[in-house]
């Protein structure tokens, strides 16, 4: 067959067609496709911790989750605002929209962890039991009649924390005796501990850590509950997730053998690190920071020599 200018041009432009449509595939986007993000919100979102299903430990998939932008800490008795995740020391710090603080006193149901989630209180953790009924509350009988049922009311610094709560507005306001608040030591407890407060007869409850700093000024008190936690028996960060994370990779863990996958910024999933896209990154830099302009010019171009 002879090759004319009729046959030869369908072809041509299918040609150029398709160079157009490989260089719009190529062109440098700023949106990525990454299953798993580096925050939630405004927090950093670090292993073990992740924002989705397959993102971070599977075991705190369930326990700690972002949804919205909202980074929140789930537990049998509800569902918890972190305000922010100190990752060298391994401490959640969580609020509790439901418990009384300096300034606002409300009834609540208590809080509790799971007993087989992997937390524990932090030392720094102080439960204030308000408004309790002395006569019916076990923790009360117990402090009075048998030294060694726990749990009882921490009755060396725990008296203080009372004192310096009934001195707070919003508590003094209530009227109700110093004597009614009792105060926990979780540490002591467990995982297990169940805070109750029907059971145990109180009507309300302030969470609080940074006692020891300011243990005179209720205003200043952090009201929460700080959360210790372990990545696992040995406490030890998995090497493989350290170095994915260094190559700004997101660590997840997939499949039905739970295997490592490192996510990475373009959507791409690696079993070691992302170091693969440092290249390509510095490609793509170039491309947005110095020449938006000129890729622009260049599509432009592209476009004009397709249609002559
Ligand atoms: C990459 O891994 C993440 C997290 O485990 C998963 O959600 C996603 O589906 C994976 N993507 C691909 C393309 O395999
Ligand atoms: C205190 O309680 C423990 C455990 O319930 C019991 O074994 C012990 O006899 C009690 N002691 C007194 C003085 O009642």
């Amino acid at each position: 067959m002879q090759l004319t200018t009729h046959n030869i041009l369908p072809c041509l432009t299918t040609t150029k067609l398709t160079i157009v449509s490989l260089f719009l595939l190529f062109s440098p986007s700023r949106t990525t496709s990454q299953a798993c993000k580096n925050t939630c919100g405004t927090i950093p979102i670090k292993y073990p911790f992740g924002t989705g299903s397959g993102c971070g430990d599977p075991r705190f998939q369930t326990r700690v989750t972002c949804n919205n932008q909202h980074l929140t800490f789930i537990t049998h008795t509800g569902s918890y605002p972190v305000t922010d995740i100190d990752y060298s020391n391994q401490i959640i710090h969580i609020t509790d929209p439901s418990m009384s603080t300096c300034t606002c006193t409300q009834p609540s149901k208590g809080f509790s962890l799971d007993w087989d989630a992997p937390f524990t209180f932090h030392d720094n953790t102080v439960f204030a039991l308000l408004n309790c009924d002395v006569t019916l509350s076990p923790i009360f009988k117990s402090d009075r009649n048998n030294d060694s049922v726990s749990p009882a009311c921490d009755s060396t610094s725990g008296s203080r924390v009372c004192e310096r709560l009934n001195s707070c507005q919003a508590v003094s306001r209530l009227g109700i005796p110093v004597s009614t608040c009792c105060v926990y030591a979780p540490v002591d407890l467990g995982p297990s501990f169940e805070m109750d407060l029907r059971k145990l007869n109180c009507e309300s409850y302030a969470g609080l850590y940074g006692f020891k700093e300011l243990p005179d000024n209720p205003d200043a008190w952090k009201y929460g509950v700080a959360i210790k936690y372990k990545f696992n028996f040995d406490n030890e960060y998995p090497p493989m997730c350290g170095n994915c994370e260094k190559s700004n990779g997101v660590c997840g863990y997939e499949g039905p053998y739970n295997s490592f996958v490192c996510n990475c910024r373009s959507g791409i999933n690696s079993t070691t690190d992302c170091l693969f896209e440092a290249t390509w990154n510095g490609c793509s830099k170039f491309l947005h920071n110095s020449n938006d302009g000129l890729w622009m010019y260049a599509l432009a171009w592209l476009l004009t020599w397709m249609l002559v």
